[in-house]
């Protein structure tokens, strides 16, 4: 099976001539596939870009980076969009659910933009939202959800397309400790159910839960620690 994450000697450089900024200095990485990892690093050390790149919503400046098998640094605009709705499902920190639809309304919609009939649609994201224990809350719009209860809902978005990879954008920014224990509950059940995660943290609580923590400084990775799940 290949890699999910195949990244080589990774850069990206934004900006050119003096006022060039050197974010990410070579970065490689393979991620296997059921993989649980962490990425962490303090603020400007290239976390977001190195995410933008592995979520396919920008390519590397030089290096390469493959994804499943398809290296996107030969994509266009209209390719690379086609690779991120099929292979990737992302959530944010701010969970980005649509206001005034309902939470099924929502995690369904990924499913519309790719033409599945509209039964097939409600069922997958009827499974989606039991896999979060949310099934009780499917007519729920997002602000009469809480914080916790919203994040979970955008998980079912992101998975309901059955995308190869699930990154996560510090998932557990703006949430308490409860909601925050509840959704590492989650992303515990996927990680076991076989799916490949990366969810970028500089929570040192969040990136312990997962079973491999990559270090970022200076847009290089600086060290890397595996153990092993709970
Ligand atoms: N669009 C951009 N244009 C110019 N510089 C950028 C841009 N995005 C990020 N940077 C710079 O790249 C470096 C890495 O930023 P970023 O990837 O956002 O790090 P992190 O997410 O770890 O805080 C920083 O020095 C930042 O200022
Ligand atoms: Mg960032």
């Amino acid at each position: 099976m290949s890699a999910v994450i195949a990244a080589r000697d990774v850069r990206k450089t934004y900006g050119d001539g003096e006022t060039a900024v050197a974010a990410l200095r070579g970065v490689s990485l393979t991620v296997r596939p059921g993989e649980y990892v962490a990425i962490m690093g303090a603020s400007g050390s290239g976390k977001s870009t190195f995410m933008h790149i592995l979520g396919c919503l920008d390519v590397p400046t030089a290096g390469r980076y493959l994804i499943d098998g398809v290296d996107v640094g030969r994509l266009d605009e209209r390719r690379l969009a086609l690779i991120r709705n099929r292979k990737i499902g992302f959530v944010f920190q701010t969970f980005n659910l649509i206001p005034r639809m309902s939470a099924l309304a929502n995690v369904e919609l990924p499913l519309a933009y790719g033409g599945v009939p509209s039964s097939v649609r409600r069922r997958r994201a009827l499974a989606a939202l039991d896999l979060v224990g949310l099934s009780d809350r499917k007519d729920h719009e997002p602000n009469r959800l809480s914080g916790g209860q919203q994040q979970r809902v955008a998980i079912a978005r992101a998975l309901v397309t059955a995308p190869t990879l699930l990154l996560a954008d510090e998932p557990t920014g703006n949430l308490d400790s409860r909601a925050t224990a509840e959704l590492l509950d989650v992303f515990d059940r996927l990680h076991q159910a076989g799916r490949t995660i990366v969810l970028i943290t500089h929570e040192q609580d969040v990136a312990r839960r997962t079973g491999r923590v990559i270090r970022l400084v200076d847009g290089r990775i600086a060290e890397e620690d595996h153990h092993s799940s709970p």
